[in-house]
């Protein structure tokens, strides 16, 4: 399973305000709509392009286009504030929904809301999250996903844990995971460390 990590320094600077926890609501909402930009813009580097003629003001030559725009697929909560960026550099994808939300005590994705397409056969996926902890929820939202027919599936995430990271590897679907930091481990709390807290609390509050 492939990993790129996308520490360039415009990235980090954007993670560190992520991380800080001074950082209000609003600038974190900001701060995740950036580094997103930058997550799509990397994960989307090799991505096969369609060609076609056009006129400038001056002559012709010739435009591009992704070929296979992808399905995106926030996962409910947090991912909902990477949505607006990843629609903004592809505005011609589509998306779809998966709603989880990690049972606090045993750490196991609680699935409360799907909305995908039936068939994803030869689509292209990027599935939208902060946060690979145990890798439990992102695992969940691949597998609905592969059932309906993917097999070219990218997690964009702003952090990972090594045990998420490993946990997907162990499972063998087919994903490559996008990311601007791989972290020191996660705590007793499943939480990621050092972190940046909770990604959806800390743009929406908590609940
Ligand atoms: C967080 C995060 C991921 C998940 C990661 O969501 O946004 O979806 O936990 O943990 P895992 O890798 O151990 O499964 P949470 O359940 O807190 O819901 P929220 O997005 O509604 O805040």
């Amino acid at each position: 399973m492939d990993v790129l990590v996308v520490d360039h320094p415009l990235a980090k600077a954007r993670l560190s305000t992520m991380r800080d926890a001074r950082t209000d609501n609003a600038a974190f909402r900001d701060a995740l709509d950036d580094l997103t930009l930058m997550l799509i813009y990397e994960a989307t580097r090799d991505a096969p392009v369609a060609t076609s003629p056009l006129h400038t003001p001056v002559a012709r030559t010739i435009g591009y286009r992704l070929a296979s725009p992808p399905l995106l697929v926030p996962v409910l909560r947090a991912g909902l504030g990477m949505a607006d960026a990843a629609f903004g550099l592809m505005p011609e994808a589509q998306m779809g929904f998966v709603g989880l939300a990690r049972d606090e005590q045993t750490h196991q994705p609680k699935p409360y809301m799907e909305s995908l397409p039936e068939s994803l056969a030869g689509r292209p996926v990027f599935v939208l999250d902060p946060m690979l902890a145990t890798g439990g929820s992102m695992a969940h939202a691949i597998g609905l996903l592969t059932e309906r027919g993917a097999t070219d599936v990218t997690a964009i995430c702003v952090l990972a844990a090594p045990e998420g990271i490993a946990h997907l590897r162990e499972t063998g679907l087919p994903v490559r995971v996008v990311t601007a930091s791989v972290d020191e481990r996660l705590n007793d709390s499943a939480f990621i460390v050092p972190g940046l807290g909770d990604a959806g609390d800390r743009q929406f509050g908590a609940v």
